[in-house]
């Protein structure tokens, strides 16, 4: 008698189950992580202000590291940093990279960035915000695109960074394969 009430209601669950398997991996597919919808690499440049480069340096540091442990933990620093298309640093940029990075590990350089990508050209207008950790001594690190507006209205996707050069404490690029999954 219970094996008969059991059955059908068994049998339910399997149905359910079946149909979420295929809907979440229908989900998956349409996010390959292999085809995004658009997909550009940028250069990023950051000249950290050292006091007397008033017209060269496009970056600031608004705090100073507070001697908890040897990777600069707790400088904060604020850049209004040129995008470009290749490595060069005097190419034109084709947009501005806006925000800050902090650094907050004690045991290794690993910075946290949020900034804005703004476009501003007659290819482009519109802004991506990218945000993440940036596990510095890793050869590339992911940090996610959480928005867009104008031209790259509600896009998603991943920011893939890779130090291409550090000068010291004085300049560094950052090679962004950037990625989105979602275009509008
Ligand atoms: C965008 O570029 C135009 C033309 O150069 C300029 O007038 C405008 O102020 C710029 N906007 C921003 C937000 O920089
Ligand atoms: C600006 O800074 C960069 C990176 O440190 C350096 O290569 C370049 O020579 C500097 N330019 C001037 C005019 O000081």
């Amino acid at each position: 008698m219970t094996s008969l009430v059991l059955k059908p209601c068994c049998f339910f669950f399997l149905i359910l189950f079946v149909s979420q398997h295929y809907s979440v991996s229908a989900t998956k597919k349409s996010l390959d992580p292999r085809n995004p919808c658009k997909r550009f690499v940028l250069y990023y440049h950051d000249i950290l202000f050292g006091g007397n480069d008033v017209a060269n340096a496009t970056s600031a540091a608004t705090t100073n590291a507070i001697g908890l442990g040897n990777s600069y933990l707790g400088m904060l620093v604020i850049f209004d940093d040129p995008m470009t298309k290749d490595q060069h640093l005097l190419s034109p940029p084709v947009a501005r990279a806006q925000g800050f990075y902090f650094y907050h590990m004690k045991t290794t350089y690993n910075a946290w960035f949020a900034y804005t990508l703004i476009f501003n050209s007659s290819d482009h207008k519109g802004t991506l915000n990218i945000m993440g950790a940036d596990m510095i001594m890793e050869k590339t690190r992911d940090l996610s695109v959480v928005g867009g507006t104008g031209d790259f209205f509600m896009a998603r996707g991943i920011a893939t960074l890779e130090t291409m050069t550090l000068e010291g404490f004085k300049y560094f690029r950052l090679k962004m394969d950037i990625k989105l999954y979602e275009c509008y």
